[in-house]
């Protein structure tokens, strides 16, 4: 009897996917915080700003109103808005049916990965990579497999290295982030445009995480659906219109995915959130507030790149795009999650480790997000580097 309410109550094998470690790390600084101390806070991905003015008031005058379902693609409007923005910052004519409104990127991954892959099949991911890739492909049944990124291809994954996977065994997809997470590393234009025609070539499905478009300092972010139309593209309001919590975000689907993708998103979730739809669509009306914010992030990393070298922190991926610093802390330590804690614990600044991100070599790694202020900036590479001093 008892062996069979354990079996009842025992959590499916495919539940089975780890925690987010940068929660730990808020736990650990919350501790730090009530023990009286003021922490530097780098270790969570998101905009310390609040969302675009006009999307507050957007939201506000909405709340007078009913807010009933909307269609399961999303609002009209603001998938036409959508379709207008390729075209204004990419110089791409986009069809709005091919839009799709999403509750965050997240459950755009969801909605493409069921669209796209059966279960089993393999989908290849840059390592280092933002960890829900993996697990929400396991939890979905398919095989997440990682693709090792390193300096002589600037971090990229190549054509050589995703087709010589393929070859041993065939994979169905391949996902790409350009600003990455946790590197901050962008591909350039050609590299990216290369690996999307050689996987079209190869029958590979492409995905382009664009997530952090929008925050790229060192040259312009490319969309894939500039090169192939055959691309599912994945983009949010979290990032560059700092709306993390609004759960808002977006997929352009290859035209022959949008019609699965409607039946599954009715079905799933029926629509997203009215609200969040209705600030999203006015957000794009507030660029100018976000394109201070995004100068507020260009002058924080710079005040890393020129203070993280001298505090002792000399190696670290190219500081493209998004608002993260990936360091290397090979010179000091075996163990990103033992340097984190004590940098927390005695320096009072707070980083996610990188085994977060990479289970090959993380330890190595520490990721810095660079989205406070810049008072923050400053004092972080102070503590830094007197810390790192007395080791
Ligand atoms: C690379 C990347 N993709 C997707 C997401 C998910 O964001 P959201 O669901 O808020 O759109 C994040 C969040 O940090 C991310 O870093």
């Amino acid at each position: 009897m008892l062996e069979r309410a354990r079996h009842i109550l025992s959590p499916s094998a495919r539940s089975d996917v780890p925690p987010f470690m940068v929660m730990d790390v808020i736990v650990a600084a919350t501790r730090v915080e009530a023990a009286g101390h003021h922490v530097v806070h780098m270790e969570v991905g998101q905009p310390a700003a609040p969302a675009p003015r006009t999307a507050i008031d957007a939201a506000r005058r909405a709340l007078d109103g009913p807010l009933r379902y909307t269609e399961a693609l999303g609002i009209g409007s603001l998938r036409a808005r959508i379709a207008r923005h390729y075209g204004e910052t990419y110089n791409v004519d986009l069809d709005p049916a091919r839009v799709i409104v999403t509750t965050g990127s997240s459950a755009g991954f969801i909605l493409a990965f069921l669209s796209m892959f059966e279960p089993g099949d393999r989908v290849g991911i840059a390592n280092p990579g933002y960890p829900p890739y993996r697990h929400i492909l396991k939890a979905l049944g398919c095989e997440p497999v990682l693709i090792e990124t390193g300096d002589a291809t600037r971090w990229a994954m190549t054509p050589e290295s995703v087709l010589a996977l393929h070859r041993k065994t065939p994979l169905a997809g391949l996902l790409v982030a350009s600003p990455a997470n946790p590197t901050g590393t962008m591909m350039r234009p050609e590299a990216l445009a290369d690996l999307i025609r050689a996987t079209g070539e190869a029958g590979i499905r492409f995905i382009s995480d664009e997530i952090y478009h929008g925050l790229d300092y060192a040259f312009p972010a490319e969309t894939a659906l500039r090169i192939s139309d055959q691309a599912l593209v994945i983009n949010s309001f979290s990032k560059y219109f700092c709306m993390t919590g609004w759960r808002v975000g977006w997929i352009v689907a290859p035209e022959p995915l949008a019609r699965p993708i409607e039946r599954l998103q009715g079905n799933l979730a029926i629509s997203v959130p009215t609200l969040s739809q209705i600030a999203a669509e006015a957000a794009f009306n507030g660029r100018d507030e976000m394109d201070g914010v995004k100068h507020g992030y260009e002058v924080n990393r710079r005040i890393l790149i020129e203070g993280l070298p001298k505090a002792g922190l000399e190696t670290f991926l190219p500081v493209d795009g998004a608002f993260y610093l990936y360091a290397n802390i090979a010179r000091f330590s075996d163990d990103s999650c033992d340097f984190a804690r004590r940098m927390l614990e005695q320096a009072h600044v707070a980083a996610t480790p990188g085994v977060d991100f990479d289970p090959i070599d993380g330890r190595h790694y520490l990721r810095f997000c660079y989205a406070q202020s810049q008072a923050d900036m400053h004092e972080a590479v102070k503590r830094i580097g007197a810390w790192l001093h007395r080791q």
